[in-house]
């Protein structure tokens, strides 16, 4: 596979970085994931303008033109031929001396790389996942994608030695996200979901998904939720560009409903899927 190093296409197993990069030293960067379904980004606008967010609130310029890093990230799927997947890219500030304080001048670094991988037929989309409650380990300014992941990558182990699929941050006895995904639950014939803030990542998904309640005239509350609430939901799910939308059937053990993959859950997952290729590029 190639990757993407500044703007250089070149074979992964020859890529090579430099340890003095502050992202190496001091996690100080940007990523994003997107979806790729057809051979093309889903929700591509709404991940370069979260991009260019989470890259102002640090100071972080970007490493070239926006057109021009849109046309590089294209370039790379292309030239990997990858028609169903994920393509993964970061901005980090570059190499300096280590020094806490950003430097005068930054020279900031692009590095990028994408996978071929089912994202529509995949057993979890069909059976959904469990999931289990972790406290939320974070800092303060979590709607910036900083490539800082260490707490969730610990919520992630917890899951995974719980046999589950993914783990359901909580703060202050209140749900905030998936470590790596917004939680939602239906109830009654509403979708309830936490309100943007710096609390949460404002989810690339989670905005296509409120266009998709539109569209089916599905009302959405915006608000703060308990676990106990979520474990008594018709229906729990999350939504990521990894997983698109996705059906969670148990929370710390017990079955959220019937304890399968919710007929509203289903019809998110397939309305959004259809829209998102309508507009994908
Ligand atoms: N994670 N919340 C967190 C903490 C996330 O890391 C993510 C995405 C989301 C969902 O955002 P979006 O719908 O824009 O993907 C919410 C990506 C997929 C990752 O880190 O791999």
């Amino acid at each position: 596979m190639k990757c993407l190093v500044g703007t250089q296409l070149i074979d992964e197993s020859d890529a090579r970085i430099s340890p003095f990069d502050r992202g190496y030293l001091f996690a100080d960067g940007i990523y994003e994931v997107i979806a790729i379904i057809d051979s093309k980004m889903l929700d591509a606008q709404r991940h370069w303008d979260r991009l260019e967010r989470s890259c102002g609130e640090i100071d972080l310029p970007l490493p070239m033109a926006m057109d021009e890093l849109k046309g590089r990230i294209a370039g790379l799927i292309e030239a990997n031929g990858v028609t169903e997947g994920r393509v993964y890219f970061q901005i980090t500030r570059g190499v300096a001396e280590r020094d806490f304080a950003f430097p005068e001048t930054s020279d900031p670094q692009l590095f990028a790389f994408v996978r071929q991988t089912d994202l529509v037929n995949t057993p979890a989309a069909h059976d959904g996942i469990a999931a289990v409650t972790v406290p939320d380990l974070r800092w303060k300014r979590r709607d910036i994608k900083s490539i800082a992941l260490l707490p969730q990558t610990m919520a992630k182990q917890i899951a995974k030695q719980a046999g589950a699929g993914e783990a359901i941050m909580v703060e202050d006895g209140f749900i905030t996200e998936g470590s790596s995904s917004t939680i939602h639950m239906i109830k009654g014939d509403r979708l309830i979901t936490r309100q943007l803030s710096n609390d949460v990542l404002p989810g690339v998904t989670r905005a296509s998904i409120f266009d998709v309640c539109a569209d089916l005239k599905i009302a959405v509350e915006e608000r703060p939720f308990t676990p106990d609430e979520a474990a008594g939901a018709n229906e729990l799910f999350l939504t990521s560009a990894g997983a698109l939308v996705q059906g969670i059937t148990s929370l710390d053990g017990k079955p959220i409903g019937e304890g399968k993959v919710g007929p509203v859950t289903q019809l998110l997952r397939n309305k959004y899927i259809e829209l998102a290729l309508q507009t994908a590029d």
